[in-house]
């Protein structure tokens, strides 16, 4: 099973676990973050083999960026994938803005805060009212022309959205919630992004932590979002997968990315971290390789949530 992928019809490549970094300087989502503690995260992530880096404006208001950036100098600009997104506009209460002047104004502001000179996958980050997609898009082909990015990325798209800003056949990566928990986007999107060579990366792979198996069944006041007989579901999930887990000597968290990893309808799972120790364990997922019937096992447990 190939673990490197290539990010739709553009020229970039990379293993199949990234890191997500929306706790890397997100000081604005997460209270109490340190930037020390950001930069720490960003270098275990490189240090550990992990090439893949997702960040956006949006978190720290640009702090992520910038704190990837200084990382940054000190390894190997070439050998990193650095993603990242715009929409949210700071001269206008951070409404979402995907005009084309608006969109290359920003991958010259996330260049320069990211301290490179091309970005490699560049996403729009939400969509707004009123650009049509397509033109918006367009805009980032003209700056994929001039070298700054290599790669076409839209996030939060509804699946029409998404068809409207590929048009053109431009659009090389989408980034949707996506998670063993939350499987809507196996029906329709997933069919489209394989037809048209589109990647896909699920965010909240771990659903914020409760796919790492640390949260029991007195903990289902901290994920609202489920029913009391979801949760209970999830906790039966977990078993099968803790099960699995002991069999590879591995963690619940590495089981489950193993599992994101095998899945071919995914491009890149880009698990976030809050502690350096956190991306060290995560990145042993890619040495976890299910077998057939373990993969089957783990799908059919979470079949509920399709
Ligand atoms: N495009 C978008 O609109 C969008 C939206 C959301 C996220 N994203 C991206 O997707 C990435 C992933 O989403 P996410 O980080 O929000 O959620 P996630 O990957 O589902 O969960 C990550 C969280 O789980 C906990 N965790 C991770 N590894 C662990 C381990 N080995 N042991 C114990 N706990 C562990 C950490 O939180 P604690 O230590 O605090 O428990 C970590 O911050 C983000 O970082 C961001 O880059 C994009």
């Amino acid at each position: 099973m190939a673990k490197t992928v290539t990010i739709g019809k553009s020229n970039v490549s990379t293993t199949k676990l990234g890191l997500g970094t929306n706790k890397v300087g997100g000081h604005n989502l997460f209270p109490g973050l340190k930037d020390e503690d950001g930069a720490a995260v960003v270098k275990a992530a490189l240090d550990s083999g992990i090439t893949l880096l997702d960040t956006a404006f949006m978190y720290g208001l640009g702090r992520s960026e910038e704190i990837i950036g200084d990382v940054l100098q000190n390894y190997d600009r070439s050998k990193v994938v650095l993603a990242t997104k715009a929409a949210q506009d700071s001269d206008n209460d951070l409404k979402n803005n995907n005009t084309p002047a608006f969109l290359k104004k920003s991958v010259d502001i996330a260049l320069k805060r990211l301290k490179t000179d091309y970005i490699d996958i560049f996403y729009i980050h939400f969509p707004d009212e009123t650009t049509p997609k397509n033109e918006a898009v367009a805009a980032l082909n003209e700056v994929k022309q001039a070298g700054k990015i290599k790669a076409i990325g839209v996030s939060n798209f509804s699946l029409d959205q998404i068809k409207e800003a590929n048009k053109d056949g431009l659009v090389d990566i989408v980034e949707d919630n996506y998670s063993l928990v939350h499987r809507e986007a196996e029906k329709e999107l997933f069919p489209y992004l394989e037809d048209n060579k589109i990647s896909f990366v699920p965010y909240f792979p771990l659903a914020s932590g409760l796919l790492t198996g640390k949260y029991g069944p007195d903990d289902a006041d901290k994920f609202k979002q489920f029913s009391a007989e979801q949760y209970q579901l999830i906790m039966k999930g977990l078993d099968v997968v803790r099960g699995i887990a002991d069999e590879h000597d591995a963690t619940v968290a590495q089981t489950i990315l193993a599992w994101y990893i095998a899945n071919p309808a995914v491009g890149v799972v880009i698990p976030g971290a809050r502690k350096p120790e956190q991306v060290d364990s995560n990145a042993k997922a890619l040495t976890v390789v299910l077998s057939d019937e373990e993969y089957k096992a783990i799908d059919d447990a979470f079949s509920a949530f399709k």
